[in-house]
């Protein structure tokens, strides 16, 4: 792989893709973490003497403009961070994107808009892609990946633009790179990863991969819930994929099989509406009434957790244990925080929603051992899958 160190920018346009994937409230960003991640790569290229096209997406818009997924107020806070004029452009290419993108000066950073709100970018069709990214490739002279968020995307400005211009991985992407590596090769035992979140069908080929892998593994986050219907609770109005509760069976059987600890929660803290102000009442994970609904682990599954994750010396976690945006249900969360924290062998925090969380309860990023800017992307990394924007850097 080329690395940011080798490349020879003096003068020349580089093409960046950064996942500035941000949480938003009212086009307030709540969480610039991954802003913040993206900004060494972004000055050791100004200070080579590079002019930069940046790239990034922003939710999934999915090919049509959202005037509220607009990466405008990312270039205001990305140029506050900087300290640095960011010139924003509400178009991803065409004749003004291609002026602009010239008239770059060394040291100065042009922003386009949300890449996805161009169809080409996601699409499935690889002529549609290759169309895209060669009008992108028009606009610099080398590429440099930096995305670690999105690089698990077969996407026009992840995949398929890299192959086109002379490229290196950014310093963002080859950090989160040499971390994933000590949780895959041979990582130091016991090995434990949690994993939260409210989708299981995102997860399902996660859990199946990783129970291979494993030495523990505790479940929290919406999905639990899924798992408590396959062990045959009544789990009342809680989240719950009725049609994956076969497979959640099976993979409840696979870590027995294999002799993974699988966590499941014993108890639960329910409340009869998801809002912020709902009473919470805390019961056993097998006398959820039927008219109330989990949002949150209970202190004696959190506790299990705790202390199964403070006995690991690897630990990878990803995904709230409850809705931490409701303090009344945020307790799960900041107790599996606080035990990462406490782990004597390496704690990596994986995911944007992960990341945001422990800093909004009050954690700072160096208590940990990484936080991750990929969620998605360490988990499919994790699991040993092909990553299509790390290969097309050759990593
Ligand atoms: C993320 O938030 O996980 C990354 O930015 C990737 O986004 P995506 O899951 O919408 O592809
Ligand atoms: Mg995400």
């Amino acid at each position: 792989m080329t690395s940011l160190v080798d490349l020879d920018v003096a003068g020349k346009r580089v093409f960046l893709r950064c996942d500035l994937n941000v949480p938003l409230k009212e086009s307030k960003i709540t969480d610039d973490g991954r802003i913040r991640a993206s900004l060494p790569t972004i000055n050791a290229l100004l200070e080579k003497g590079a002019s930069i096209v940046i790239a990034a997406h922003l939710g999934r818009p999915k090919g049509e403009v959202k005037p509220e997924l607009s990466l405008a107020p990312v270039a205001v806070r990305l140029a506050e961070l900087l300290g640095k004029p960011v010139q924003f452009i509400p178009a991803i290419t065409g004749a003004d994107v291609t002026a602009k993108a010239q008239a770059l000066a060394p040291g100065e950073i042009l922003l386009l808009e949300n890449i996805r709100f161009a169809s080409a970018e996601t699409s499935k069709d690889e002529s549609e892609r290759l169309a895209l990214a060669t009008e992108l490739a028009n606009l610099a002279d080398i590429y440099v990946g930096d995305g670690f968020g999105a690089v698990h995307r077969k996407h026009a400005s992840v995949f398929d633009l890299p192959k086109l211009l002379p490229h290196a991985a950014g310093t963002l992407v080859a950090a989160e790179v040499e971390v994933l590596k000590k949780l895959t090769v041979d990582p130091v035992r016991p090995y434990g990863v949690v994993l939260g979140g409210s989708k299981v069908s995102d997860k399902i080929g996660v859990i199946a991969n990783l129970l291979g892998k494993v030495d523990v593994m505790a479940i929290g986050g919406g999905m639990l819930f899924t798992f408590l219907a396959a062990q045959g609770k009544e789990i009342g109005t809680s989240l719950v994929e009725v049609e994956l509760i076969d497979t959640v069976k099976g993979l409840i059987k696979q870590a027995e099989d294999s002799g993974v600890k699988l966590l499941i929660p014993t108890d639960i803290v329910i409340a009869p509406t998801f809002s912020a102000d709902a009473t919470p009442t805390l019961v056993s994970s097998d006398a959820i009434p039927n008219n109330q609904m989990g949002l949150d682990i209970g202190p004696e599954s959190a506790a299990a957790f705790a202390a199964a994750i403070k006995g690991c010396k690897t630990v990878f976690w990803n995904g709230p244990m409850g809705v931490f945006e409701f303090p009344k249900f945020a307790a799960g969360t900041k107790v599996i925080a606080q035990a990462l924290t406490e782990v004597s062998g390496i704690s990596v925090v994986g995911g944007g929603d992960s990341a945001a969380a422990v800093r909004a309860l009050g954690f700072d990023d160096f208590q940990f051992g990484y936080i991750s800017t990929g969620g998605g992307a360490s988990l499919e990394y994790l699991e040993g899958k092909e990553l299509p924007g790390l290969t097309a850097l050759d990593l």
